[in-house]
Order: C-alpha cells, then structure tokens, then sequence
C-alpha cells in the first residue's frame, strides 16, 4: 500500500507543473530589489556574485554604492585591486571580488568588454561556477539553465521528500528541475524559486500556507516538512588566538597588507596567530623585529575581540606598542598610517573591530 502511495506521489509530483503557480506567486510577491530594476548581464553578475554566502539585506547598499562607482565592466578591469577591494570591504568573501576583477579584465581584453552569453565562455571565468553560471545566463540571457543555491535545495529537497542532499539526489533535484524550468521564463523561474525559499520556504518555521505549491508538496503533505533536507550536526569550529599590536611612531601606527589565501590583500594592524603558549608580548615583538627590523617597546594590552569566520573563531589580544628606533620606512606591504587615513585603504572586519576600539579608547593614536 505505502508503496503504491509512494508510486502516485511521484507521478503526482512529475506530471503537475509547478512553473505556473511559482510564477504567478513570483508575479504578484516579488521583493522590489535594486538588482532587478533590469536584466542587464553586468548588474544580474555582480548581484549574484554578492548574493553569495550573503543576505540579500546585507548586499543593497553594496550592490548601489558598486553600480555608482563602477558602472560597467571596464569600469572594473580599470580600477586597481586596492579600490575594488575597498568597495567590497565588509562584505566579506574578498576572493569572489577578486576573481571578478580577474574576469573583468579577460572580458574587457578577450571579448572586447561584452559579457558572454554562452555557458562554455561563461563559465569558463574566474569565480564562475555552475550556480554564477546558470544565474547569469537565465537571468540576463533568458538562456534555459537552472540556478540551484542552498534555498532552491531546500525547497527542492521538501517538495521531493528527500532527506540526504547525497550526490544522487543532487542529481535528482537537478534533472527535475531541469523537466520543470520554464522555457520562456527561465530567469523568473529560477528566482521564484529562490525568493520561495527565502521568504516562505524558511529553514525553522516554514510558511506552508503561503506556498502556491503545497499542493504538490511531499515535504508538506508528510505533515513535517522541517524533516527536509536533515540538518547536519554543526561541526565544533577551533578557537585560533592571535596577537596584534598597534604600533606607533608619533601620530602614526603601523598597518601591513596580507599576502597568503585568506583576506588576500586586505589590510590590518600587525598580527600574528599563536602557535605556542608562549610570551605573548615577546612572541610579537620578535615578529616585528623579524619582519620590520624594528625594536618595539610593549605598553599595554589594550582589549581582546573576537570575530567569527566560517571555519574558525578567532581571538585577538590587542596591545599597545611605541617604536623606539625612530625610523618608519615605506614599503608596498605595509604603511604607517594616520588615524585619518583609514578610509583609504580596505581593512578586514576584525581589524574594524580593533579600530572601534579607537572611539572608546582610553589610549592615544
Ligand atoms: N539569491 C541569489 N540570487 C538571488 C536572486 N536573484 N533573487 C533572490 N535571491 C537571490
């Protein structure tokens, strides 16, 4: 019996569209946002490139200051890295801004600054995956590509009973909504979808009665629909203890930009992870002096911040330094600063934590 029941679920689900209704929701309960005033390629690209890991809330006012500032992809491949990264300072992420400013370049330079709109030559760009790609193209080029972010999965996963997003029911969502997109609509469609998951299909408190597809929902007609996908067991993320100084000369401090793989390029304030639980003062200071030369004398410490990144937490014990050896040099990775001058260059967000201590401080910069 349970299986006959599952056997018409199916056919069910399979032979009702669910493009009509979520159009029609999509038509009337769209969110008027900045990014869908018009399909053109370039803004639908940097929106969905900020959409990602991002809130929508989160990504307004970045995505209206950027269009300001850049209003075209030449615009971009223009700018130096140092003001792109500045405009997307706090928005997190930076290698997605990064690699646009890579892909900028290559479209200005190969494919004389117009967008591709084929998926070969699209996706073939720095920081364009299968998701940016299938965004891009339905939504700009009206081009029959499914988009399926973490909402589309979810909604995907409760409409189909799925409960383990394992490769093969990846797969299954895919190759369903890929029967179901609709042709002429293919941009709405996918963000009806993701508007769905949004703002009805919720992760806790799903809004079922609003969704134009309950009625073909497996998810819902199960009476949980939470159930859908199951949520994994939240991995424990480390504590990492870093150290920091604000060292100053005079007026100035000492800033350094970062070179490696994470915040690539962005700036901060000396500082150095703890590897033993060692001095902490002394440990700096021979950090400074290995990668300064300079000899610092340690004043206080002034506070501990904490910030939280997607695969560590990070404390940060920041003290205050003078530099005694009178000399500030100049290098292209490090600078000594003004407290004045730090709305020129693109600082992390813990270092902006650090510098929120400026306003309350009980020290001088
Ligand atoms: N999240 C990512 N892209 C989106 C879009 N185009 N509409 C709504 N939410 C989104």
């Amino acid at each position: 019996m349970d299986v006959e029941k599952n056997v018409l679920k199916k056919i069910n689900f399979q032979s009702m569209g669910i493009s009509n209704p979520l159009l029609s929701w999509f038509d009337t309960n769209k969110r008027a946002l900045p990014f869908r005033e018009n399909n053109k390629p370039y803004n639908v690209w940097i929106s969905e490139v900020m959409l990602q890991q991002t809130k929508v809330d989160t990504v307004i006012p970045y995505f209206n200051e950027w269009i300001k500032k850049f209003p075209n992809i030449k615009a971009v491949a223009d700018a130096s890295e140092e003001s792109i990264l500045k405009s997307w300072e706090g928005l997190g992420y930076y290698s997605r801004c990064r690699n646009f400013h890579r892909a900028a370049k290559i479209i200005v330079k190969e494919y004389n600054s117009i967008i591709p709109d084929t998926w070969d030559e699209f996706r073939s760009l720095p920081g364009v995956g299968d998701y940016t790609a299938g965004a891009v193209l339905s939504i700009a080029f009206n081009k029959n590509y499914v988009a399926i972010d973490g909402n589309v999965k979810r909604v995907m996963a409760r409409l189909t009973k799925r409960r383990k997003l394992s490769k093969y029911n990846q797969n299954y969502i895919k190759s369903t909504l890929n029967k179901h997109i609709d042709k002429n609509r293919p941009g709405d469609f996918n963000q009806a979808l993701m508007e769905l998951g949004a703002c009805v299909c919720l992760p806790k408190k799903p809004k079922c009665d609003e969704c134009p597809i309950n009625g073909i929902c497996l998810g819902y007609k199960n009476g949980i629909p939470t159930n859908y996908p199951m949520t994994s067991v939240k991995k424990q993320i480390p504590l990492q203890i870093y150290v920091g100084g604000i060292i100053k000369f005079e007026k100035k401090f000492l800033i350094q930009k970062r070179d490696g793989k994470m915040l690539n390029g962005l700036w901060e304030i000396p500082m150095k992870k703890i590897t033993r639980k060692s001095n902490h003062i002394e440990y700096f200071k021979k950090y400074i002096f290995n990668k300064y030369g300079y000899k610092i004398k340690f004043k206080k410490i002034i506070s501990e911040i904490e910030h939280a990144y997607s695969h560590f937490k990070m404390k940060l014990i920041v003290m205050d330094f003078i530099q005694i050896d009178d000399i500030i040099g100049v290098g292209t990775s490090f600078s000594w600063i003004s407290k004045s001058d730090i709305d020129n260059y693109a600082f992390h967000k813990a270092n902006h934590k650090v510098f929120k201590l400026f306003n309350n401080s009980n020290w001088d910069v």
